[in-house]
């Protein structure tokens, strides 16, 4: 792949752009002599400004989503893209969050460039569920494990009914939801169909991986290959949280 090309998909500018920081000789090997647009040392050594090269896709990422930003970009306010560096958002391919989660939800959200990844993680038959701790404004009533694993419940202007999720109370107020599929505003209607609230609601694991504890809430950083694995992998251990 030419320079210009990788520097443009990575997002550090349109092609014009990226020859233009070429020609500025900010784009170096690792002894910072300038390159110029028709070499081509190796991805590994290429500098930026005495940077690193981002990395090449497919790409996952891992963020601690904070409460108030949005995971769309066509949304008002705060996005999540804001927390990651301005060029992401250029790249080519586009990297797009794994199943959005909504403005006030926080916790785990993956973002990849990489569309068979994506549907795989989202796709129910992927075995791939997604746990979230949930705190409510009224007391549980104790039927929710039932109603919730019935496989029977039809949320409000649906007509399929919900594959059965597991749930575990914690407190009187407080409890675990394990889905198998992502629905819009899913555990939120689940509650509200059981008259009930959702106050707060966190995404703790997808699939086998859990949300890193050193991400702190507005972090990110790329998934390594062996989490990328675990994905797929058996449930983690999740208790009281
Ligand atoms: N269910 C919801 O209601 N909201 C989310 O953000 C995720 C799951």
């Amino acid at each position: 792949m030419k320079l210009i090309k990788l520097l443009a998909n990575l997002g550090y500018g349109s092609r014009k752009d990226a020859d233009k920081l070429i020609r500025s000789g900010v784009v170096t090997d690792v002894e910072g002599n300038a390159l110029k647009s028709k070499d081509f040392p190796g991805l590994e050594n290429i500098r930026v400004l005495g940077e690193e090269l981002d990395p090449v896709g497919p790409l996952v990422i891992v963020m601690n989503k904070p409460d108030g930003f949005t995971c769309s970009r066509e949304d008002p306010g705060e996005t999540v893209y804001e927390l990651l560096p301005h060029r992401f958002s250029k790249r080519n391919p586009g990297i797009n969050p794994v199943g959005r989660l909504d403005k006030d939800t926080t916790g785990m959200l993956l973002l990849t460039d990489d569309g068979k990844f994506l549907h795989q993680v989202i796709h129910p038959k992927s075995g791939c569920r997604k746990v979230y701790h949930v705190v409510l404004d009224r007391p549980l009533s104790g039927e929710e494990g039932e109603i919730f694993g019935s496989g029977e419940l039809v949320l409000e202007s649906e007509t399929k009914p919900l594959l059965p999720a597991e749930f575990e109370a914690l407190g009187e107020k407080e409890a675990l939801i394990t889905l198998h599929e992502g629905r819009y505003h899913q555990v939120r209607r689940m509650f509200a169909a059981v008259g009930n609230h959702v106050l707060e609601l966190e995404r703790i694991s997808i699939g086998g991986l859990k949300l890193p504890e050193d991400l702190e809430v507005g972090d990110w950083r790329f998934v390594t290959a062996e989490e990328q694995a675990a994905i797929f992998g058996p449930l983690p251990e999740i208790s009281g949280h």
